[in-house]
């Protein structure tokens, strides 16, 4: 089938809205027609070509939504019809990753995934016979797209998919950081650094915990009053002093759970001295940047203080995806205020530069709809 979508030709360089073909989805695959994807960093990040394991030309987007259209052979767990949220994060249930607890790092897919095939070693998307690599097993900036079953999960039908597809990243990142890696326990305190879609998540995922005070920090008084929104009790504007304001705010010791979604190296460092000694665990959710390295005096280890790190919140995406939708249709999170832009397909660049403004928290694009 013809489908348009936006092709990353090369680093750098605006994406281009184009025809491409699409093949049907093979044994195991299914084709899914995009109702919805948020504009997430990680795209602008490949698309900029600070990514050292980025390729082009390939389809990007990761952020998806949309219903089933049709499915290959050997598709058992969805049906035409089906409404689904992507997963650059699968979960086959059979590796041995999937069948601990400890992780949701699923194995199955993963090399193919990183150079850009479908796990049988080959593409869908091709131009004038020309293969186009699929991006983190995903490729959702597209009318359709053809993914493997299994980093599909199926949500409920009556979940608007324009604001679902937020948790096909950024929002189930934060509230898997503070649910599933940290596990935070109720009656704590809680320092979230960022207060972007993955901090707003933490935030949320802190509440739902049953934190008792639960500390955001941000460069934005609008970016803290919405972490207000989503449960914080406390905000401070982050600067060279975070670390001391934290510690007054807290007896003299530091949080029980710190958080970093900020990608910025500098409050990783200011987020595990935020951690209080004997039990403090601070979770690192930002990506930083490529050769950066975290610096961390070994003492506030030997004192009790932990690091976690967390990919994609450890959720594993077919089973809690639905469940985190589920918490949201049942008012218990507040998905609304992320979503601050709606665009076209063929505004995808926009979605950038409103993500380098920080203009909004998500941008996303509504598929079919005239621009
Ligand atoms: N681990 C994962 O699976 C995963 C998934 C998605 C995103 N991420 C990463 O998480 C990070 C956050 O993503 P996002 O979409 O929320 O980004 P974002 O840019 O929307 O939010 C980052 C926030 O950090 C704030 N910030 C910057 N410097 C700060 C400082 N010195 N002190 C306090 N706050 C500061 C900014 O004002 C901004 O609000 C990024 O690094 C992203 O790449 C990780
Ligand atoms: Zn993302
Ligand atoms: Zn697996």
């Amino acid at each position: 089938m013809r489908i348009r979508a936006a092709v990353l030709e090369e680093f750098g360089r605006p994406l281009e809205v184009q025809e491409l073909d699409l093949e049907e989805p093979r044994t195991g695959e299914v084709l899914v027609r995009l109702v919805a994807c948020g504009v997430c960093h990680t795209d602008l990040y490949t698309a900029s070509g600070a990514d050292p394991s980025g390729y082009a030309p390939t389809v990007l987007g990761h952020e998806g939504a949309g219903v089933v259209e049709r499915v290959g052979e050997g598709v058992s767990s969805l049906a035409p019809g089906d409404h689904v949220v992507t997963l650059f994060s699968p979960q086959c249930r059979e590796c041995v990753h999937c069948r601990s607890d400890q992780t949701n790092l699923c194995l199955a897919i993963r090399d193919m995934q990183g150079r850009g095939l479908l796990p049988d070693g080959t593409t869908r998307l091709s131009r004038d016979g020309e293969p186009i690599r699929h991006f983190m097993g995903t490729s959702t900036f597209a009318e359709c797209t053809v993914m493997p079953e299994i980093a599909l999960a199926k949500v409920r039908e009556d979940a608007p998919l324009d604001k679902a597809c937020v948790f096909a990243c950024g929002l189930s990142t934060g509230l898997g950081a503070a649910m599933n890696t940290a596990k935070v326990e109720p009656g704590s305190t809680c320092v979230v650094f960022g207060a972007g879609l993955v901090g707003l998540g933490a935030v949320a995922g802190c509440r739902l915990q049953g934190a008792e005070r639960i500390v955001a920090v941000d460069l934005s008084e609008d970016r803290l009053e919405l972490a207000r929104g989503q449960g914080a009790t406390d905000t401070l504007v982050g600067g060279p002093d975070t670390v001391e304001r934290v510690v007054e705010m807290t007896n003299g010791f530091g949080a029980d759970y710190t958080f970093e979604a900020t990608g910025n190296v500098v409050v990783m460092r200011q987020a595990v001295e935020s951690a209080r000694m004997g039990w403090g665990l601070c979770t690192v959710a930002g990506v930083a940047g490529k050769g950066e390295t975290l610096d961390v005096v070994p003492r506030l280890l030997i004192t009790g203080r932990r690091i976690a790190g967390s990919s994609f919140g450890g959720v594993k995406g077919r089973d809690q995806v639905p469940q985190l939708v589920e918490r949201w249709l049942a008012g218990e999170i507040d998905v609304d205020p992320l979503v601050s832009q709606t665009l076209t397909l063929d505004d995808v660049n926009r979605g950038f530069e409103l993500m380098e403004a920080q203009d909004g928290i998500r941008s996303v694009i509504r598929f079919g709809e005239a621009a």
